[in-house]
């Protein structure tokens, strides 16, 4: 069974293949509404209308490497599976804005994973570009923005350095502990 985790790292490189400065990802869950809700937003180079209409086909896509795209419609599978869907806005030079939720308590639902690692390697890739980080269960939640991050350090030096991703770490392990999502 695949995470959710890696569901949204692969919509996270979609997003950095389209040019986007600013990604935000967030995960809310209500545990009341029963409803866990994943989105991720870019300003990246958007998609044409016919293209977006299509794009849930995994014969759309703008690989070269091979002609299947696979990242958007497997993500979307495993929400019909669990009384959810994926929906996607975009405009060309706008940005994009993917949208997936579940039933919380599906039995088919598959875990979150291991946000930790994967923000970690979302930051490690970005380059000059920026994530905001959000996760939410009910009244916790919490917000990693590295725009923030980059400005507190104010010397220019990259995330990447030992001692920044070394906090970013525990930043993300103190708060999993705290808003603990399954
Ligand atoms: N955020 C986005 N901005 C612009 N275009 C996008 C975005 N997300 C997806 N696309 C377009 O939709 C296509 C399909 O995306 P999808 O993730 O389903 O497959 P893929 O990225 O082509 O391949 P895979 O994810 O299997 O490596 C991409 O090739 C790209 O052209
Ligand atoms: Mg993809």
């Amino acid at each position: 069974m695949r995470e959710i985790a890696l569901h949204i790292l692969d919509i996270f490189y979609n997003s950095l293949q389209a040019d986007s400065s600013l990604i935000k990802i967030s995960i809310a869950v209500d545990t009341k509404k029963d409803l866990m809700e994943i989105k991720i937003i870019d300003n990246g180079k958007g998609m044409k209308k016919e293209f977006v209409n299509n794009v849930l086909d995994p014969f759309t896509t703008t690989r070269s490497t091979r002609n299947v795209g696979l990242g958007l419609s497997l993500f979307k599978a495993s929400t019909n599976r669990c009384e959810g869907d994926l929906t996607i806005w975009s405009k060309e030079k706008v940005g994009t804005i993917v949208k997936a939720w579940y039933k919380y308590s599906h039995i088919d639902r598959q875990p979150l994973g291991n946000m930790r690692d994967t923000v970690y390697i979302m930051i490690l890739t970005l380059g000059e570009n920026n994530l905001i980080y959000s996760i939410k269960k009910d009244d916790e939640s919490f917000v990693l923005d590295t725009r923030k991050i980059r400005e507190e350090m104010g010397d220019g030096s990259p995330l990447t350095s030992p001692e920044i991703m070394g906090e970013i770490k525990m930043l993300l392990e103190e708060e999993e502990k705290k808003i603990n999502i399954s």
